[in-house]
């Protein structure tokens, strides 16, 4: 009972604080409760919606109309790759192509109107897709990024090689030395005889061997095989076209099969060069295949290329 009557008292004492009597005082210290911590399961953030904003700003061409401003329209959309022609005009072309420029920007409607906002971002993308650095070795001219009309670079040289043409085509000097080596290596090695044919070629050249292609083939066609104006490498002056007797100097697939070509597709890069485009990367290059266009971009970059099996656009990060 004893036993009892004092666990009865300690609980009291307990209850009532133990702050009086002959208990021992607690520290003067507040020790707060610690509040349970309720972990509430984090629900996952929900996409954002696209937001479409409305272009409310006004329509500036009408179908048919001319005008000075509608040119830089069409110039900007001709170099981002749409089928459109420099008229100043306002035309069903200029049209489809302002539509179709839409249907790639998420927030634009895809209609043909040509609004201020949209005349806006159309200059603005060409903007961003023209290339800054037209001197580097490593320069991307491809079907998004493009050359100005204007650019020629300052160190072409004519390579001392066997030419195709009388009037010696040239390449940037260090493409034109490299080229000299592949020729003369070429020849002590395997007997192979290569021929240069063509290496720069200005804004106004490729735009006319451009058109020619159209007018033969068509739009589309003309762009599997040859290059518009400013987007062309030729016009980097680091893009040599060779070829060989075997195949009538012609630049055609099958040097691709002959003892040259195949020679050129397994050592250009020992001299800086790639075969630029590949028979199954035209995926990625948008270009035909070319066994005989070689790209210059340094002994260093080629080798790299060519171990890690990949085209220009994926080594840069550009696809
Ligand atoms: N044939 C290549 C693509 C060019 O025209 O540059
Ligand atoms: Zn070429």
């Amino acid at each position: 009972m004893k036993k009892i009557g004092f666990i009865l008292l300690l609980a009291l004492v307990v209850l009532t604080g133990c702050s009086r009597g002959g208990i021992p005082e607690p520290t003067t210290e507040t020790i707060e409760p610690t509040e349970p911590v309720i972990v509430e399961p984090v629900e996952p953030e929900p996409d954002p919606e696209p937001v479409l904003v409305m272009d409310e700003s006004p329509v500036i061409f009408q179908m048919g109309e001319e005008a000075e401003e509608i040119l830089p329209v069409q110039q900007a959309l001709y170099l981002m790759n749409y089928d459109v022609e420099e008229t100043s005009i306002y035309d069903e072309k200029t049209e489809a192509a302002v539509s179709m420029f839409k249907l790639t920007q998420e927030d634009l409607i895809p209609n043909g109107e040509c609004t201020e906002w949209t005349r806006d971002r159309i200059l603005l993308e060409a903007d961003r897709r023209s290339i800054k650095e037209p001197n580097d070795l490593l320069v991307l001219a491809n079907k998004t990024y493009y050359l100005a009309a204007d650019y020629v670079p300052e160190d072409l040289v004519q390579p001392d090689v066997f030419n195709y043409y009388e009037d010696k085509r040239e390449l940037r000097e260090p493409a034109a030395r490299a080229l000299e080596e592949l020729f003369v290596t070429a020849k002590e090695e395997t007997g192979v005889k290569l021929v240069f044919r063509s290496g720069f070629r200005n804004y106004d050249i490729q735009k006319i061997i451009f058109e020619r292609k159209v007018k033969e083939r068509g739009f589309e066609a003309a762009n599997q095989v040859s290059a518009k104006p400013g987007q062309s490498e030729h016009q980097t002056g680091l893009a040599a076209d060779i070829t060989s007797w075997s195949v009538k100097n012609a630049l055609d697939e099958a040097f691709g099969e002959t003892p040259e070509g195949i020679w050129v597709a397994e050592n250009a890069h020992r001299f800086g060069f790639i075969i630029r485009y590949q028979i199954d990367t035209v995926d990625i290059t948008k270009y035909q295949y070319e066994p005989w266009h070689l790209r210059f971009v340094g002994i260093e970059e080629a080798t790299k290329i060519v171990e890690a099996g990949v085209t220009l656009e994926e080594y840069l990060g550009e696809i």
